[in-house]
């Protein structure tokens, strides 16, 4: 089998795991990750024996990398002359900086949700739109609560054909470990509607969706209420057969202690997964309830890792290994250890 060549610019909290998600695909070949400076996950890397090559983005600041003791493979560039396909994880905006040199070598490449939608030509989601990212050269990912959003959404829409969401997003304001944002301890309120029900209109047009945005200090997980209107008749049993079949759905019950988002951190913890990480979006099934004919429930979305699926999909589709979003998200699902 010929693997798919991938690198992974920007090795922080996406890029390491997007690294680590790619190294599981036996189909495809992890040629390096790059950064430009010994942050605390570069260290990681380093006191783990370099399990994957490092590159600097950075090639006149290489010394930041070597004076640490750190050995540097090369320069992006050069890590770019070797793969197929780049995951560009860098800080929202760098992505763009990035792609001139993408361009430049003629290398495909995925970026993550804070980029501009105007850097890429397609903007993906595994599930909801993976035809049309086949052969695409330059994919944009949906941000972490859009992704596990339109995984939920895509579901319904499929069997009972979605008109209206509407929501609230209950965002952890920044990802654990993170200084710079501060001790906060307050609530603040986005202005409406937030880009996640924007984005899930450009993604799936024929939906109509609105939502209000507030950020919370806490760092394990987002929650979202959406409220759904469906074409056709469902009901809580429905909803659950379906997200119960879904292999990126998680069904869990407060009853069986699963109380809120820290709850998965501390369960994802105890299953040993790599840095508390889970790859689903967890639906609460006493949360599903009625309103009329309009459905409503809480999902909790694990930010730091909800997008890796959904990125290796982009892979599949640009380098058209899989024609279908069905094969397509089985290869990186069964890869992942996923449920089939
Ligand atoms: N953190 C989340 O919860 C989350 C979830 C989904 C999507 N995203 C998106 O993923 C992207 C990355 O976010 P993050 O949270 O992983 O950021 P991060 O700050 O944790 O990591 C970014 C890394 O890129 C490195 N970097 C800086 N300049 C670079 C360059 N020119 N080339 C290569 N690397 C460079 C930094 O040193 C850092 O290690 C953003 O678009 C963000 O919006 C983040």
């Amino acid at each position: 089998m010929t693997k798919i060549k991938v690198g992974v610019a920007g090795y922080g909290v996406i890029g390491q795991r997007l690294a680590d998600g790619v190294a599981l695909q036996e189909d495809m070949e992890l040629i390096g990750v790059a950064d430009v400076a010994p942050t605390l996950s570069i260290q990681a890397l380093f006191e783990k024996g370099m399990p994957y090559d490092l590159y600097t983005a950075d090639p006149g600041k290489k010394h930041l990398l070597t004076d640490a003791g750190i050995p540097v493979s090369g320069t992006l560039e050069e890590l770019i002359g070797k793969v197929d396909i780049m995951l560009d994880s860098s800080p929202g905006g760098i992505g763009a900086k990035n792609k001139e040199i993408y361009v430049k070598n003629n290398v495909k490449a995925v970026f993550q949700g804070g980029e501009k939608n105007e850097v890429a030509d397609i903007f993906f989601h595994g599930y909801a739109n993976y035809e049309k990212g086949i052969g695409a050269d330059y994919l944009k990912l949906t941000s972490c609560n859009t992704t596990g959003l339109i995984r939920t959404i895509d579901a319904i829409d499929r069997e009972f054909g979605v008109e209206k969401v509407a929501m609230t997003i209950i965002r952890r304001v920044a990802d654990p470990g993170d200084y710079h944002r501060g001790l906060t301890n307050a609530l603040m309120v986005d202005k409406a509607p937030s880009h996640q029900a924007v984005d899930l209109m450009t993604i799936m047009p024929h939906i109509n969706a609105t939502g209000i945005l507030v950020h919370t200090p806490v760092t394990h997980g987002h929650i979202i209420t959406p409220i759904v209107s469906t074409k056709n008749k469902i009901s809580k049993d429905d909803l659950l057969e379906m997200f119960r079949k879904h292999p990126r759905i998680r069904v869990v019950k407060l009853a069986d202690g699963f109380l809120g988002n820290a709850s998965l951190f501390k369960y994802a913890r105890d299953l040993g997964n790599p840095r508390g990480d889970m790859y689903e979006v967890a639906v609460w099934e006493e949360s599903i309830v009625k309103s009329g004919d309009d459905i409503m429930f809480a999902i909790n979305i694990p930010q730091e890792s909800v997008v890796i699926p959904e990125s290796i999909d982009a892979i599949r589709a640009a380098m058209k290994m899989q024609m279908t979003r069905e094969e397509g998200t089985e290869a990186t699902n069964r890869y992942l250890g996923m449920k089939a």
